[in-house]
């Protein structure tokens, strides 16, 4: 029997993965933030001195790269060569940088192949940008989950603010780093963030989340 595959795409701040978490702990199923993942090839790079948009370098560097998810107590963790950086990957350096690594086909094909082996083996709600689109195209569970770039502005800078980071950044700023990075997910050429035609619209930017997760679960049929 094919495995319960979820994905939830959408930008960011949208909610995604609050409510990717939400639909995964009801159904008791993994839940996974492919986002992570690119994050850490993003730190990678960046501990290395390379530049996440030159292609040239990140290459060979992506050859020697190992980078894998684990679920550990209901938790993601994300290794890098075998260390945990879970930590270490919410910076705005590393947010733009992952940004900017995604639009490297190569980066992508490697990471959506670790992807689809995780969704070939278990039941998994996955988020991130074109899940529903190029890593798992077959789930005929597909939801995009977006709001308006003034609230999502306003939801990332208020968890940021509450973690002690980024008190000097104001709400303009912050539209614009997000407008920035929605620029570069959805204008790659290669898999950029879309709306698939089949895929369910949920726009929260007037909707709290347990409507949204609900509106995810009453279309899920096991
Ligand atoms: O979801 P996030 O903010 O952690 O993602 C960081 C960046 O990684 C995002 O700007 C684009 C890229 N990404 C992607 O291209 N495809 C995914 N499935 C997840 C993230």
């Amino acid at each position: 029997m094919p495995f319960l595959n979820i994905a939830i795409d959408g930008p960011a701040g949208a909610g995604k993965s609050t409510i990717a978490k939400a639909v995964a702990k009801e159904l008791g199923i993994l839940y996974l933030d492919t986002g992570a993942m690119y994050r850490a090839m993003a730190l990678c790079a960046l501990r290395a001195g390379v530049d996440p948009n030159d292609a040239a370098r990140v290459l060979p560097l992506l050859e020697v790269t190992d980078i894998f998810a684990k679920c550990i107590d209901g938790v993601q963790h994300t290794f890098l060569n075998g260390e945990d950086v879970s930590g270490l990957i919410r910076t705005p350096e590393v947010s733009k940088g992952a940004s900017d690594i995604a639009v490297i086909p190569a980066v992508r094909v490697k990471l959506a192949q670790t992807q689809r082996n995780i969704a070939m083996e278990s039941d998994v709600v996955m988020d991130g940008r074109e899940i529903g689109s190029y890593v798992i195209p077959q789930t005929p569970y597909k939801f995009f989950v977006t709001a308006s770039v003034e609230e999502r502005a306003r939801r990332r800078l208020a968890e940021l603010r509450e973690k002690g980071q980024y008190n000097d950044v104001s709400q303009e700023e912050m539209q614009s780093e997000i407008a920035a990075r929605d620029h570069t997910d959805s204008t790659r050429a290669f898999a950029p963030l879309k709306r698939m035609p089949d895929a369910v619209l949920i726009d929260t930017t007037d909707m709290d989340i347990p409507t949204a997760v609900r509106a995810v679960l009453s279309r899920i049929k096991r």
